[in-house]
């Protein structure tokens, strides 16, 4: 089933100039970008995003890094790219996360991680609502979508 993800390229990557390296990846992978915007998030909806770890006691620090500088905000989307992307972008901790990875290449950080994509479709769904409206979303066809998306080539007869 098509999905979509909500994608955040964070302060850091943006300050690392790492931001054309990481859509690269996402570009070449086949995903297909529905929706863009690069703003400082403001507290509230950083708050709101995170709300699920306001206990936890990297919280108040994810807070100020995420409203520190400014971020870039995506939703991308193709079947299955909510595991997809997640695999792409690696565990959680740069120093943790496997090579090849967007984490393991590029950061070797705990705080500072990069990059965000929804864990799971439900989430997804919650982000993109939290900081995209309807109308930002664009509905278009890649020209390319068969040969990306097609699972199977049809054996010749
Ligand atoms: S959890 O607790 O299993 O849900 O953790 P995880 O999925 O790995 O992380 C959830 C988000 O919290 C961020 N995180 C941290 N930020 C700063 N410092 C520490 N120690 C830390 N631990 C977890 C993590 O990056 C996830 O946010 P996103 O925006 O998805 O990267």
């Amino acid at each position: 089933m098509t999905e979509r993800t909500l994608i955040i390229i964070k302060p850091d990557a943006v300050q690392r100039h790492l931001v054309g390296q990481i859509i690269s990846r996402l570009e070449g992978k086949g995903l297909k970008l529905v929706a863009a915007k690069f703003m400082q998030i403001p507290e509230k909806l950083v708050r709101q995003h995170y709300a699920a770890h306001k206990d936890k006691p990297f919280f108040a620090p994810a807070v100020k890094f995420m409203t520190s500088a400014p971020s870039l905000l995506m939703i991308w989307e193709a079947e299955g790219c909510v595991d997809m992307v997640r695999r792409m972008i690696g565990s959680t901790f740069g120093y943790e996360a496997q090579p090849g990875t967007i984490r393991g290449d590029f950061g070797c950080s705990q705080r500072y991680n990069l990059i965000h994509g929804s864990d799971s479709p439900e989430s997804a769904r919650d982000e993109i609502e939290l900081f995209f409206e309807p109308d930002e979303i664009v509905d278009y066809e890649l020209s390319d979508a068969p040969w990306l998306y097609s699972k199977r080539i049809s054996p010749k007869k």
